[in-house]
């Protein structure tokens, strides 16, 4: 009986997944490829500025920094373009300009300064082009496959297991930089639930708030994502949640992709 439950649960799944992805096909291109997910390009001024469009990858930052310090404490927006980053913020030590000033450190190297008002040398080109980089072949000092090749493996997204990652110590996230990141919040980390689909044999979600916390802190999420004063205050769907909005904020193109329907729907039902 138990077996029945969930292949019907299972077909559908499969039902369901097959029309909601070809909903979010219509909107979103092609599956991108393992090294391009979370990719993010950025071109509100480059191009009308004679430079190439600034290629901004999470992969890489995301192995070194929480979300929270990125979306919280520095103030990035979190959608393509809607930071409205100037070259004049960077080099006034905002935004990419924090970290990428030249004097920051990180593994007995400095990170590479931005934006510039001119460039006179070779050298100070190939800086610009290392992040106005779209549509230019530009040496890397990070391989994607190189870098995360021990890193544990998931199915989808970045093919990384990134919470795993992390829970393993593979990476250590920095949440902090002195002088810019406000003060900690000092709220308690909240119990993991389970989360209820109004469809009946769907198998229901576990929401880690540990888990999230890692990444998220609490305020990347509450207030602006969801209210959560109380549980079920925040009324939502999975087409919603297909349109980027609620867990789609994250997991529709940085965090594991929703096409991975049982890394949520984990709970068995029946
Ligand atoms: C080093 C800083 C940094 C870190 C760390 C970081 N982000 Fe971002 N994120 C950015 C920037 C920059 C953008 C682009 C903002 C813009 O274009 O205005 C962005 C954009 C996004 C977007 C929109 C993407 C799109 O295609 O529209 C999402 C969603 C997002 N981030 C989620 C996350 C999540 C989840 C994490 C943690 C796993 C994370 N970010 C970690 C800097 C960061
Ligand atoms: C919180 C700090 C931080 C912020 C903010 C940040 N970066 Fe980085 N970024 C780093 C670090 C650290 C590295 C690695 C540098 C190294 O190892 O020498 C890096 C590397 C890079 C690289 C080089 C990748 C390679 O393989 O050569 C690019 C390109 C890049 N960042 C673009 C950006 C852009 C664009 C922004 C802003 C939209 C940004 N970063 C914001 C910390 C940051
Ligand atoms: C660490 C990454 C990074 C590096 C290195 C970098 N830039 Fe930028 N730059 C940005 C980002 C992000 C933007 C905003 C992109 C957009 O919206 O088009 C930007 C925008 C610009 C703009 C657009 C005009 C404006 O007012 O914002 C110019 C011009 C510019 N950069 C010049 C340079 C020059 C010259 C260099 C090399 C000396 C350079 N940048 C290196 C990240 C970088
Ligand atoms: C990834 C997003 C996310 C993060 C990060 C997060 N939460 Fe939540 N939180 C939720 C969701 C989703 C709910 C349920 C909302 C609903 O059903 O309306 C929730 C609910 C809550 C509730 C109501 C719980 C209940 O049983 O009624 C509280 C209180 C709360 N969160 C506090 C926190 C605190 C404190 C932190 C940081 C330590 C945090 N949250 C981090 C997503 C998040
Ligand atoms: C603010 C961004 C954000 C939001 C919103 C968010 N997540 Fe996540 N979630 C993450 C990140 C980052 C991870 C780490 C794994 C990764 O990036 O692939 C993660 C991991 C998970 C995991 C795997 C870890 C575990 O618990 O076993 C599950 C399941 C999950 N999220 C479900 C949800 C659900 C359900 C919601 C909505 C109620 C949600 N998430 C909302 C960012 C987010
Ligand atoms: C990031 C986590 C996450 C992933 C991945 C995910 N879901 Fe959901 N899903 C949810 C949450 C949270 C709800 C509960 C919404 C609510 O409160 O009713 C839900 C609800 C549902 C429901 C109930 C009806 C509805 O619209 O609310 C169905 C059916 C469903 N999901 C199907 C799928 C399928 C099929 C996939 C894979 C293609 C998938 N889900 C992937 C989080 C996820």
């Amino acid at each position: 009986m138990k077996k029945k439950m969930v292949v019907a649960c299972l077909l559908v799944i499969c039902a369901l997944g097959v029309a909601l992805v070809s909903a979010q096909d219509g909107v979103k291109k092609k599956r991108p490829l393992p090294h391009d997910y979370g990719k993010v390009v950025i071109n509100n001024f480059s191009e009308r500025a004679n430079m190439a469009p600034v290629v901004f990858d999470h992969w890489l930052h995301r192995s070194k920094y929480t979300c929270r310090l990125c979306h919280v404490d520095l103030a990035f927006g979190m959608k393509a373009g809607s930071t409205g980053i100037r070259a004049a913020d960077n080099m006034k030590g905002y935004y990419c300009g924090t970290c990428h000033n030249g004097n920051m450190a990180i593994e007995n190297r400095k990170v590479f300064e931005s934006c510039a008002k001119t460039y006179s040398t070779v050298d100070e080109r190939k800086r610009c082009d290392r992040c106005h980089s779209q549509g230019k072949s530009v040496n890397r000092q990070y391989d994607f496959y190189a870098y995360t090749e021990k890193f544990p493996k998931e199915r989808f997204g970045n093919g990384i297991d990134w919470e795993k990652a992390e829970a393993t110590g593979q990476i250590k996230l920095i949440d902090y930089i002195e002088g810019v990141s406000i003060k900690k919040s000092s709220l308690a980390v909240q119990e993991d639930f389970a989360l209820e689909p109004k469809v009946k044999g769907m198998p229901d979600i576990i929401f880690s708030h540990k888990k999230h916390t890692v990444w998220n802190g609490c305020e990347v999420c509450h207030p602006e994502i969801f209210v959560g004063v109380k549980k079920g205050s925040t009324t939502y769907s999975m087409v919603e949640i297909f349109q980027g909005k609620y867990c789609g904020v994250c997991h529709v193109s940085v965090a594991f992709p929703l096409l991975d329907c049982q890394r949520c729907h984990t709970k068995q039902v029946g």
